[in-house]
Parts: structure tokens; sequence; C-alpha cells
């Protein structure tokens, strides 16, 4: 299980921290909180009170093995998990390792953006004959993701690849022009449910066919996620770490830190990082609360990398302004093992570093940040995976989305809807021509000397 010290957020060892009175007063009404944020229960913890999900997803194994290249088209919620889950759960070097290696499992790629460099460096490289698009969009009708799904087809259609093999859909269930062809020429498609907003769709089908196209054991992420839903939903402050975290931060958010930095000390951890990213900034910056008022509220979340943000952001966020809480991730088993050779013994700037293991040398520098942190008064906090494992993915995400969800509730928001998104996708199909945005284009046309 997820290991938490918060000790360098408090008063005890932070002078100008937090009173542990203070958050229980905060915490108080935790049974009320709780209780709004489950009832109803919200549609990604619902997902795991049974196994129907996985089972759909796992039927499509055999299928999926035909092919050596899995290349999932979508973006935000419906890309961001995949990424986490992929560089995470599977070796940083996965692609280009030999199929034997993969053990006849596929290569991923993420098409996300429309960015013709990114996207052509993808497709130019991959063997269309053995490669499968999964084309995620909730909404079905997302600008990139649509373009991206046409310049696939256009290059599938043109070798005479039929889109029934080579592509599935993961949409709404009925809404959306992707259900529309799905049903018009007999793609494959998987269900995202209704009550599961993008950002925290991760553990439905839109994460987890990639998974198990690259061998990820689907089921182990359900287990740690099941695990995180008792863990996380208990109603005791002293017990449940995501209530404590989502409390303190949102009481040095009260404070004025509106910025809450994740800084994982691992290369295979870092997109977890841009996972939460989306996830607590979609959710919780929002301008008006539940009654209609504006609030302008929410809390910047920022992404670091251990050891290499030492040497870019850790000035600032030692001596700059304080308004961050800086959430570390460390790891304590790596997996693999790397020593420093006994080389230049002799010089002392160099031979204490003989025989130390990396992944020691990496964890003494978090240590030393979080305290050079603390000892300047800066919040921080520690979260640690004793290994990297689907069961310790599949807990830290559900603690993330409980702590969003219980974070949305003191904030009194909507952390499910993203308002403030829309009125840009509505622009750009304005100014890309398309019909039934006229209006809108002539509207803002007039503004676009800005
Ligand atoms: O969290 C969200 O709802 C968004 O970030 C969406 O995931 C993103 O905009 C993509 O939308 P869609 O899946 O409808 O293409």
């Amino acid at each position: 299980m997820l290991k938490y010290d918060f000790s360098f957020a408090f008063k005890e060892t932070l002078e100008s921290g937090l009173s542990f009175d203070e958050l229980l007063e905060m915490g108080k009404n935790t049974s009320t909180i709780l209780e709004r944020i489950n009832s109803p229960e919200p549609g990604f913890l619902r997902i795991l009170s049974n196994d129907s999900i996985l089972d759909e997803v796992k039927t499509l194994e055999d299928w999926l093995e035909n092919f050596e290249n899995f290349v999932v088209i979508g973006i935000g919620g419906s890309a961001l998990g995949n990424q986490a889950l992929h560089s995470s759960l599977n070796p940083l070097n996965w692609n280009n390792l030999s199929r034997e290696k993969r053990m006849k499992k596929a290569r991923i790629f993420v098409l996300d953006n429309v960015d013709p460099d990114m996207v052509s460096s993808i497709l130019g490289e991959l063997d269309l004959k053995t490669t499968v698009f999964n084309v995620i969009s909730k909404s079905g009708m997302t600008a990139e993701c649509m373009s991206n799904y046409l310049i696939a087809r256009g290059l599938l259609d043109k070798l005479g690849l039929p889109a029934s093999e080579h592509f599935i859909f993961t949409t709404d269930s009925e809404k959306g022009v992707l259900r529309e062809i799905a049903d018009r020429e007999k793609i494959r498609t998987l269900t995202i449910p209704d009550d599961v907003g993008g950002r925290f769709s991760v553990l439905t089908p839109v994460g987890l066919l990639s998974a198990l196209a690259e061998g990820i054991d689907i089921y182990g992420l359900y287990e740690g996620a099941r695990f995180g839903r008792e863990r996380y939903l208990r109603d005791n402050v002293k017990s449940n770490p995501a209530l404590v975290n989502a409390l303190i931060h949102y009481a040095y958010m009260k404070k004025g830190y509106n910025i809450s930095v994740m800084m994982p000390y691992s290369n295979r951890l870092y997109t977890l990082a841009d996972w939460y990213r989306q996830l607590w900034a979609e959710s919780l910056g929002k301008k008006f609360d539940l009654n209609g008022r504006i609030v302008h509220t929410g809390q910047t979340p920022i992404k670091a990398l251990g050891a290499i943000d030492q040497h870019s952001q850790v000035q600032l966020y030692n001596e700059g302004p304080k308004d961050k809480v800086i959430t570390f991730i460390k790891l304590e088993d790596f997996g693999n093992q790397l020593t420093v050779p006994f080389i230049h013994s002799d010089v002392e700037a160099l031979s204490y570093l003989n025989g130390v293991e990396l992944a020691e040398l990496l964890n003494a520098e978090l240590r030393g940040t979080s305290i050079a942190l603390a000892s300047n008064g800066i919040p921080n906090l520690t979260i640690t995976f004793p290994q990297i494992d689907a069961f310790h993915v599949g807990e830290f995400i559900v603690s993330y989305e409980i702590q969003t969800a219980i974070a949305g509730t003191l904030l009194r928001i909507n952390p499910y809807d993203q308002p403030g998104v829309e009125l840009g996708k509505k622009l750009t199909y304005a100014f890309m021509g398309r019909r039934g945005y006229e209006e809108i284009r002539d509207r803002y046309e007039e503004k676009t000397s800005w």
C-alpha cells in the first residue's frame, strides 16, 4: 500500500505549517463530505463494484495479438491516463524492445496533439498492416481526435486496409459521430460509461484497452483501485490519507498557496503527474460555486521531475513566492539496480559515490530537497510507492480521484464539469468553418485583432 508522510505540512515540524487541530476542525464534518461525494456514488467508483468492464475489455485480447502497434487517438482525459499507465507500468524503452521481449504484446503510441511534426513522425514509422487504432472520444466529436482519426483513416484507405479490422472506437453509448460511423461500418466499439467524465475515465475501456494491449495486469489495477476505494473513503482523518491530503491542500489554498507541485523522483512515475495535472486543474479551476456565486477558485498544478528539476525549479520553490505545496513521489524499489563503480577512488570529490546505488542517491536527493524546503518554511509531503505495479498505480489513481472529489466539495464547486473550455472549443469550430457556428464566429471575429 502507498505510504504517506505529511510531517512537513504541519506545525510540529514546519514552523509556519498547519496545526493538526486546524485540520481536525476543518475535517470535523468529514462524514458529510464523504457522504456528499458518494451520494450518488460517482461513476469512477461505481465501475469498481464488479468486473464487467474488465471482462469486456479482456475479450479483445486475442484480436489485439494480431497487432504489433497500438495507437491511441484521443486527447485530454482520453489520452493522459493511457500515457500514465504505459510509462509507469512498462519499461521506459518498451517500444524499442523486440516482440519476443515484449511477449508478443503491442508497442504503444499516443496521437493526442494535432502537431503535424508529431503525427507524421509517429505514423511515418509504423507498418499500418500490423497497427490498430483506438479512437477515444467521449463526446465523439473533439476536433483534435477527429482530425487524427481522419488522417489515420486516409492512410489505411489508401492501402486498402479494412477500417473494421484496424479501428476500434471507444465512445459514448449513443451520442457522437464515432458511434454513427461504427454502426454503419461495423467497427468494433467499447463504451465509456455515461457517469464517468473524461479525466476520471482511465479505469474504463479508455485506459484499459491500451493497457491490455501492452500486457498490463488490468485486474491488478482494479485490485489496487478497490483497495483505495475502501481506504480513502474511511470517515476518519487519522486513517484516511486522501482525506488528509485534500484537507491540507484546501487549507493551504485558503492561505494563498495557489500552486500544487507534484514531483516524482522516478521517470516512470512522471506521467502520473501529467495525469494529475489535468484532474486537479480541470476539476477544481472554476469561476462559479454551486450557488452560482463568482469564486474563481482552484489551485494550479505543476509537474516537476526529481532530480532534474532540482537544477531548474527548486531555487524558485525554496526562495520564491510562498504559494506552493509540494508533493514528492518516492519509489522504494526501482526494479533495476545500478551501482556506481569504484573508479577515481583517490579523488575525494568522487569517491563518496563509489559503490553507491543510483536509487539510493536519487532518494537521498529527494530527502535533502524535502528537508531544505521545510527549513525554508515550504510545506511539502511525500507519497511512497514500495514498488511500481498495477496494484499501486490503481490505488494512486483512486486516491487522487477521491481527493479531487473531496476538494471539490470543500470548495463547494462541481468538480465534474469543464465549462471554461467550451468557448474555446466552439471558437475553434467557428474559425475552421464548421456549419452551425457562423453566429459565434461573427460575434468574435470583430475581436480577433486581440
Ligand atoms: O476531462 C474531460 O472531460 C476532458 O479533458 C476531455 O477528456 C477532453 O476534452 C477530450 O474529450 P472527448 O473525450 O470528448 O474527446
